[in-house]
């Protein structure tokens, strides 16, 4: 069976993005009968970005509701937190043995807090942690561990998934045998970069995301808040450079998507346009957000599920493991 992988950091609240790009994809993929599906999420790579422990609890508690009440099936894929699964912080030592530094130092994640220093005037290290640094090698080992196929991910994680097969690559050299399958990132067209309120990325770090599961006016609110330009009423509106059109694309059907593209040319009012939007979006997530506040009602169900995902993943990575430590030498006298 084909293996899907996929994982989110647990820095913040999720979003539209983080659904669109990853946790609808990821839950399609395992519903296919051809495939074994591990979803997690990445608490260890949230203590990167933010050290704040209340934060990463309470994110933590969000992003497992959100997987759950999106509708993943805990029959069909194995659902964990990354820091319950000591293997990974094991591989994740082995692969780092075998990572050359030259390929950290290309990390989009590394070099823009780099360029953000100079840019300042500040020492080019200043602020970088060595865990921001091995970032992409502590992915590889969510990705290896489990040897995925397939990573339902983001324009934006693509780099890392390239890396993650370069680290691969390069321990199975030096260890003579494939030890390691090559991940393959699965990007959707439509779905590769959802752009936030101010038009660029939407991301946690910019401050600009419409949270997937906030109150249907809070929702309003948020989808009014996306920027438009000035046009008004009756003239005509180009589609592709619209994050209204964009984010509409990313939750209708080609047929109403090619309806919206012809009331664009027919110069719609944005308010209207927006008024559509809320409407898709929040038809398709009201039920989802329903089972949302259920949940989050109720935290020792889902650290039940989460403990039994993290005995399911252990099981599964054990013998890899063990492989991989009788490959580098690591192995008990007698
Ligand atoms: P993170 O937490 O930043 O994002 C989680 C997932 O959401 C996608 N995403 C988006 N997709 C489309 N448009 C957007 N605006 C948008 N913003 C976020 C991301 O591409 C990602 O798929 N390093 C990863 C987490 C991770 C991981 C892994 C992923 C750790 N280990 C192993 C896959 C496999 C991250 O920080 O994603």
């Amino acid at each position: 069976k084909e293996i899907v992988l996929t994982g989110i950091t647990t820095s913040g609240t999720p979003h539209l993005g983080n659904y669109v790009g990853a946790i609808r994809p990821a839950i399609e993929a395992s519903n296919r009968e051809d495939t074994e599906a591990f979803f997690f999420l990445a608490d260890y790579h949230a203590l990167i970005k933010c050290q704040d422990a209340e934060r990463v609890q309470q994110s933590r508690l969000e992003i497992a509701a959100t997987w759950l009440a999106c509708g993943l099936d805990t029959d069909k894929a194995t659902f964990y937190r990354q820091s319950d699964i000591p293997e990974i912080s094991e591989l994740n030592w082995l692969l780092t043995c075998v990572t050359a530094k030259g390929l950290m130092n290309r990390a989009h994640a590394y070099k823009a807090g780099v360029d953000e220093n100079v840019a300042g005037e500040q020492d080019a290290d200043f602020g970088i942690t060595m865990g921001l640094f091995c970032y992409p090698v502590l992915m590889a080992a969510d990705i290896l561990a489990f040897n995925a196929h397939k990573v339902p991910v983001g324009r934006d994680q693509i780099q890392h998934i390239e890396m993650a097969r370069d680290i691969a690559g390069r321990f199975n050299h030096i260890y003579g045998s494939e030890f390691f399958v090559m991940p393959e990132a699965v990007v959707g067209e439509s779905t590769a970069i959802l752009k936030g309120l101010d038009g660029r990325k939407m991301s946690k770090s910019y401050n600009n995301t419409i949270p997937l599961f906030d109150t249907e006016k809070k929702l309003k609110k948020g989808i009014n808040k996306i920027k438009t330009n000035l046009l008004e009423p009756g003239e005509p509106k180009d589609p592709n450079d619209s994050t209204v059109f964009e984010v509409y694309q990313a939750f209708a059907t080609p047929e109403q998507t090619e309806e919206m593209r012809q009331k664009f040319a027919d110069g719609i009012a944005w308010g209207e346009a927006k008024k559509e939007l809320f409407e898709l979006v929040n038809g398709q997530l009201g039920e989802s957000r329903e089972k949302y506040l259920e949940l989050m009602a109720n935290p020792a169900q889902i650290e039940e599920v989460l403990q039994a995902g993290a005995a399911k993943a252990r099981a599964r990575t054990r013998d890899h493991i063990k492989k991989l430590r009788e490959a580098v030498g690591l192995v008990n006298f007698v």
